[in-house]
């Protein structure tokens, strides 16, 4: 898969661009701040619908302006379309396929397949929990856009079930309040129950690709381990042994709890006992309907606690993944360059699972990597150059031209300023 013309308009810092992008490598340099990012960003969004830097829209749109557009020209082997998305801030955002009628934004999913790796790719480790449930949600919603949909029902009925729960703080629960409990969770268990099994599947399909980039990029002898933390698991209370999650992943877990307190919109992990029979590997081999079983067994389970604190103890939105190397914690554990290396290694994972998902000709994701080579020793530096070189389109973006391998310098564009974006010729580099 690849780009061949991409057009911004009112996007980020550009009012106009417009850049011919090539198959292989294309290196967009230039200095801090002069737009480099922005364009590895929108390209990202025409296929995600999302940006890997802010969670609204409002900061896509320039200054001053109330929509930006993103035109591109997308090829698929032979098969090629225009796509065109439009974003309105605080409206719904628009897209248009080969020139036709207005439609539905999310109609674009799954045209264009991306793979973007960037900085604030870190917060894979390092940051709250809801960055690694995206990760897992991103990558299951591009390979299934329906899942799209099903996320979105999972949110408002969370949502409106919470409502709930805090409407009921103070009261005791008389059958009618039950009865419309019981209602909200078979809706919770129902979306929840194939969100956690689309994230199940890609945990699965990503734990190989993990291991073998990891090595790969560090040459170490360590293995990179993912594990899903559920909320549906089996919590140990004191004298009990800890069947399901060892002590490293616990530590893991109290580490995220206080990152999710500093953030008042995440409520720290579940330590009711909700299903004492359910462990990790049972979940990764459960169906969906035994999943919606097991969550409305949890929520009854917690109904008591939820009651007390009036918000939603157990479903996919209280989930987590514990990245480990062997054993070890790589939150709070792994060097900067381990940890560097290990976000990478996951966004390469998601890179090969998209390819085992659809090795047809023509169908590889464009793969994006935003300022990374400059956070790489040089062994890391060439092994990811050698590793991204199987892309069928690679978009690297650097602010210092010596820090990309020069195998990768075939086509490299030089953003002078928001308005010119000139071609570099090898001499000028030299
Ligand atoms: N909505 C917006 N309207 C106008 N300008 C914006 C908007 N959003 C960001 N910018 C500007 O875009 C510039 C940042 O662009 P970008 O992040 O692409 O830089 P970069 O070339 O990647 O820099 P670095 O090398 O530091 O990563 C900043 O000057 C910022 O002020
Ligand atoms: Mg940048």
């Amino acid at each position: 898969m690849r780009l061949s013309q991409l057009t911004l308009t009112d996007f980020r810092s550009y009012a106009q661009a417009e850049l011919e992008l090539q198959p292989g490598p294309n290196v967009l340099l230039g200095f801090n701040g002069v737009g480099k990012t922005n364009i590895a960003e929108a390209i990202g969004y025409l296929s995600t619908l999302s940006s890997h830097r802010v969670s609204q829209d409002g900061p896509l749109v320039r200054h001053g302006q109330k929509q930006a557009f993103i035109r591109a020209e997308a090829h698929r082997g032979s098969r090629q379309a225009r796509l065109e998305v439009e974003i309105n801030p605080g409206r719904s955002n628009r897209a248009r396929i080969n020139r036709g009628n207005p439609v539905r934004a999310t109609d674009v999913l799954g045209i264009l397949r991306t793979v973007l790796f960037a900085p604030e790719d870190l917060d894979l480790i390092k940051g709250s929990p809801t960055v690694r449930r995206r990760l897992l949600d991103d990558l299951a919603v591009q390979l299934r856009p329906a899942l799209g949909r099903v996320r979105l029902d999972y949110e408002k009925v969370l949502k409106q079930r919470n409502a709930l729960l805090k409407s009921l703080r103070h009261e005791s629960f008389t059958a009618t309040h039950e009865s419309t409990l019981a209602v909200w969770d078979h809706q919770l268990a129902e979306a929840g129950s194939h969100l956690l099994k689309a994230r199940l599947e890609m945990l699965t399909a990503l734990r190989p690709h993990a291991a073998t980039a990891y090595e790969q990029l560090s040459g170490s002898i360590r293995t990179a381990r993912l594990r899903y933390l559920s909320s549906l698991e089996v919590e140990a209370g004191p004298g009990q042994s800890i069947p399901a999650r060892n002590i490293e992943t616990q530590n893991l877990e109290a580490q995220n709890s206080e990152n999710e307190s500093e953030s008042s919109s995440e409520p720290e992990p579940v330590h009711a006992a909700v299903n004492a029979s359910v462990d990790a590997s049972a979940l990764e081999s459960a169906s969906r309907q035994e999943l919606a079983e097991l969550m409305l067994q949890g929520l009854a389970s917690a109904r008591r606690e939820e009651g007390q604190r009036a918000i939603t103890l157990v479903g996919p939105h209280r989930d987590d993944i514990a990245f480990t190397l062997d054993e070890v914690p790589v939150k709070g554990f792994a060097s900067h360059g381990e940890t560097w290396s290990f976000a990478l290694a996951l966004r390469l994972a998601a890179y090969r699972v998209m390819l085992d998902d659809d090795p047809s000709e023509g169908a590889q994701p464009v793969l994006i990597l935003d300022d990374v080579f400059a956070e790489l020793d040089a062994r890391r530096r060439r092994r990811l150059a050698e590793l991204a070189a199987e892309a069928e389109q690679l978009i690297v973006t650097a602010a210092v031209d010596d820090d990309v391998p020069a195998s990768l310098m075939r086509h490299a564009l030089r953003v002078e300023s928001v308005d010119q974006i000139s071609q570099v010729t090898p001499h000028e580099r030299d």
